[in-house]
């Protein structure tokens, strides 16, 4: 019998379990806007990406969501974005902020959003630098792997996930938070791309 206080399958789990559609979706969206064929197509998915991390950046200003996640200074790659658009000779797109009025703890699943989206990115990475000819110094710095390398940050931010001061009661808030993370990204992307 299962403790209320006491979950038997961990945030980490149940984010990844029932977020799996939404990650699925990403990477046919992805496939449509096929970023890696030019330099201009791929300068479209920096755009979303860019978007998408100054509304996580936002949240770093929350003490709430610093106190669940106490190295968010070391996360996030917004100023990363913003020189590879520069890189690219691509516009810094303007947008509202769509995660004003985000707050703990459906604030942890939109960073459960971008900080997984690190791990999928390794994938990326490679193809930009393959295919389009860009480095981590040189317009795919958003995608480039943290300094401390994207397994350790990611095992971390799965830590303060699982940590006991995520009270059981609050996992569907974060689960309900990852969804939106994942429905704005996908907007961004199909806005980006131009998909209809
Ligand atoms: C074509 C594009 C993508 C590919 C190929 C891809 C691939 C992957 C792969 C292979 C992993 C698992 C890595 C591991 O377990 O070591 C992963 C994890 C993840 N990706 Fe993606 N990804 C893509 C796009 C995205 C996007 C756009 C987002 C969100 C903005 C995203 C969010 C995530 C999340 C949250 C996880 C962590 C899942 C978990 O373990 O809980 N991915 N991705």
């Amino acid at each position: 019998m299962n403790d209320i206080t006491s979950p038997s399958v961990s945030l980490s789990s149940r984010l990844k379990g029932e977020t799996a559609a939404q990650h699925e979706r990403m990477h046919r969206l992805m496939e449509r806007g096929n970023p890696f064929s030019s330099r201009e197509a791929y300068a479209r998915f920096v755009a979303a990406q860019y978007l998408f991390q100054r509304d996580i950046e936002h949240l770093f200003a929350d003490p709430a969501v610093r106190a669940a996640v106490p190295d968010l200074d070391s996360r996030g790659r917004q100023q990363a974005s913003r020189d590879d658009l520069a890189d690219l000779g691509a516009a810094v797109p303007e947008a509202p902020i769509a995660s004003v009025g985000v707050s703990m703890p459906a604030a942890l699943g939109w960073l459960y959003v971008s900080e997984g989206s690190t791990l999928g990115a390794a994938f990326l990475f490679k193809e930009a630098q393959a295919r389009l000819g860009l480095s981590a110094e040189f317009g795919a710095r958003n995608l480039a792997a943290y300094p401390e390398g994207r397994a350790q940050v990611w095992r971390r931010f799965v830590a303060s996930l699982d940590s006991e001061q995520i009270p059981f009661a609050d996992h569907d808030q974060v689960i309900a938070g990852a969804n939106l993370a994942y429905d704005r990204f996908g907007e961004l992307l199909q806005h980006h791309f131009q998909l209809n």
